[in-house]
């Protein structure tokens, strides 16, 4: 009879430990218990925010909450105070946010004492590069959720409202507050009625949760949609189509946030090809949108062949119109100087323009960080930009600080990802990519925040110590054995990334198109210099990295002192940027002792065994997690490792054609021949 029992008590418990597809990210529902509310005012958002405690209330039972709207110059925006016993704010939002902050503190086991939260910076912003027709460029999680294709695209259904609703429900728990619809390489499109219908489905929805929404435009728009022989940014008939058109838009959602573009970059139209400049076409947007309040955020991603260093373009092109940018324009700058790489030194830019608002761009979607494939928490990367110090207004100048308006009274403070969301259950395509979106939210909040706050808060959230409760594991077994070694490795795994594909300062030696595989070797005829990888890591008989010192591009002389001096001397020179700034010969004596050569080796070496180490620390957790995401996350940690494994082999082989030494003995030999390698294209067939 017992046995009988036991046998349905543990059918039981199978049929209840429910396997997690990771859809509701790091909003899962823990029973919750009563609460009581005092708060005045019915609106949209606050009965969100009253609905958010009953729903989710972990604290003392039957407490009660008081909301209450204040005139507090203390909060800025849509800051909050936070108590024991209520949440003030001057705005509705405030109040939202403060909501999601109380049941953040109860999920994680944190404190709820008095504090005042303010965001770091005004504008909080996902940028979707999703087409008109539901592919997305850069996007390894599906289709969009906004765009399809086919004859009812446009066509707005039950389950695209319910699936927005969750969108800007998990945007609004973590601070974020726009987002842009479509892709920077623009379709004129999206600026026509039919889709502007949609654009307002979708702002309705947001709307209650505190998202604005934005669009990309192309600059060529008058020609292609308005008939007009020019798009020449200073025409009469320009100007008018665009006041015309942005009257338009507003008249359909009247809060719409503004614009963002992309110009004269990669074969985008642009003010450029009217003999204008980039402040004449960002300015005559600006004009268009200012009686509205909306703002064009004008991206600095601009390069051109001709050149002889990438890396200094944006720069070059940038910096002699600071100061004479509307007040309504931000430039909006990637981290670092060439295109989201595993590891870049920050962009010059920050800080230099101090007479204009300039945004950083980061990028969530692992464009060139695995894809969905690879484990990697960006966390750490964004901290290492946000904190980097452009000594621009003396030490401390840290990039963060000169784009928040703590340096510069920049009339907007901003700051941009690009999100890696779509489709698939679990919204990002691997389960541990969530974590990005959520680093990205929350660093835009407060810029000052520690990867490893953000990584403890995200775990506690994602995988809650409930889930391994049935199984008899306490919570205190599943710190020690869970949280604890699962953070630990996700704070190192962007350090793995940089180590077993562009270690020392290395930076774009991608295959092909797809950016995720390695192709050190590639240099196609007929492709432009610096779209290929011999172009950046410059591999001879004399050794490897690309000269931007004074005597070499004179990249450094970008940067303000004293890094100019540091950087140019490779003595000083961080030897995570070694190579970026330095062509060095294969013998060079790094700082360690080791010669150039074998540190590239260990260095490739090392990233493959962090992977490794991963896979066991994974394997050991299994107990604490629910089937589905664990037998998930240990299949892509294998092919991670196998992937891995393919980048060392195939740069040390590539690159010993020319160092002409020998790998160093005590590291694992090499699997595959570089023929072979060169055959693969590691990510051609799945992720073009
Ligand atoms: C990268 C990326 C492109 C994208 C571009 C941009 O180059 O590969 O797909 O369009 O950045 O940021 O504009």
């Amino acid at each position: 009879m017992k046995f009988i029992i036991n046998i349905i008590l543990l059918f039981c418990i199978a049929v209840t430990v429910k396997s997690e597809d990771g859809h509701e990210l790091w909003l899962r529902k823990s029973k919750p218990s009563a609460v009581n509310i005092a708060s005045k005012g019915t609106s949209e958002t606050l009965n969100i925010a009253r609905q958010e405690l009953t729903q989710n209330w972990q604290g003392e039972p039957g407490a009660t909450i008081t909301l209450k709207i204040v005139k507090d110059k203390r909060f800025k925006g849509d800051g909050f105070k936070l108590e024991t016993t209520g949440i003030q704010a001057n705005t509705e939002l405030g109040i939202l946010y403060g909501v999601y902050e109380m049941l953040r503190r109860q999920q994680t086991g944190q404190p709820v004492s008095i504090v005042i939260s303010n965001p770091s910076y005004e504008h909080r912003i996902l940028n979707h590069w999703d087409n008109p027709n539901g592919t997305i460029e850069r996007g390894y999680a599906g289709y969009s959720i906004f765009w399809r294709n086919g004859k009812d695209s446009l066509t707005i259904t039950e389950q695209d409202k319910k699936l927005w609703t969750e969108y800007a429900r998990a945007n609004a728990s973590i601070g974020i507050n726009g987002t842009v619809l479509n892709n920077v390489n623009a379709s004129q499109n999206m600026i026509t009625a039919p889709y502007l219908e949609r654009v307002k489905a979708i702002a309705d929805i947001l709307r209650p949760y505190g998202i604005k929404t934005y669009l990309a435009v192309k600059f060529s728009s008058p020609s292609l949609l308005g008939g007009i022989k020019t798009s020449d940014p200073l025409d009469p008939e320009v100007i008018q189509w665009w006041h015309g058109k942005v009257g338009e838009i507003y008249s359909i959602i009247p809060d719409f946030g503004g614009f963002l573009v992309k110009a004269n970059s990669e074969g985008q139209p642009g003010p450029q090809d009217f003999g204008r400049t980039h402040a004449d076409g960002a300015n005559m947007l600006a004009d268009a949108l200012k009686q509205y309040d909306g703002i064009v955020m004008w991206r600095a991603f601009v390069y051109s062949p001709e050149e002889n260093d990438r890396a200094k373009q944006a720069y070059l092109e940038f910096m002699r119109f600071d100061g004479m940018f509307r007040e309504n324009v931000i430039i909006q700058v990637k981290n670092g100087p060439v295109d989201f790489q595993p590891r870049e030194p920050f962009s010059p830019l920050f800080g230099a323009m101090k007479k204009t608002s300039v945004m950083a761009e980061l990028q969530i979607t692992q464009e060139y960080l695995g894809h969905s494939i690879q484990l990697v928490f960006l966390a750490p990367m964004w901290e290492e930009c946000l904190q980097s110090d452009t000594y621009q207004e003396g030490p401390g100048s840290t990039v963060a600080r000169a784009t928040d308006g703590s340096i510069y009274p920049q009339k907007h403070s901003a700051i941009a990802g690009v999100a890696n969301i779509g489709l698939d259950n679990n919204w990002c395509g691997h389960p541990f990519a969530q974590a990005n979106w959520y680093a990205f939210g929350r660093l835009a909040w407060n810029n000052k925040l520690s990867s490893e706050t953000i990584a403890d808060e995200w775990i506690r959230q994602t995988f809650l110590p409930e889930d391994a409760k049935e199984k008899g594991i306490t919570s205190g077994d599943w710190q020690q054995k869970f949280l604890v070694p699962v953070k630990e490795m996700m704070l190192q795994t962007r350090e793995a990334a940089v180590n077993y594909s562009m270690p020392l300062g290395l930076h774009h030696i991608f295959a092909g198109a797809h950016h995720y595989g390695p192709g050190p070797w590639e240099a196609p005829r007929g492709v432009r210099p610096d779209w290929t990888p011999v172009y950046y890591h410059r591999a001879d008989t004399l050794g490897i990295g690309f000269d931007r010192t004074r005597k070499g591009s004179d990249a450094v002389s970008q940067y303000q002192e004293p890094l100019a001096s540091q950087f140019d001397d490779p003595e000083t020179c961080p030897d995570k940027y070694l190579l970026w700034f330095h062509h060095l010969p294969w013998t060079y004596e790094m700082k360690n002792g080791r010669i150039l050569w074998d540190e590239l080796c260990y260095s490739y070496e090392s990233g493959v065994l962090q992977v490794r180490e991963f896979q066991k620390i994974w394997d050991q957790v299994e107990p604490y997690v629910d089937k589905q995401r664990f037998s998930e996350v240990q299949s892509k940690l294998r092919r991670h490792y196998r992937d891995a494994r393919i980048w060392k082999d195939a740069c040390l082989l590539y690159f010993q054609q020319y160092s002409k030494l020998p790998i160093p003995y005590d590291i694992e030999r090499p699997e595959n021949d570089l023929e072979d390698l060169m055959k693969i294209r590691l990510g051609w067939s799945h992720h073009n």
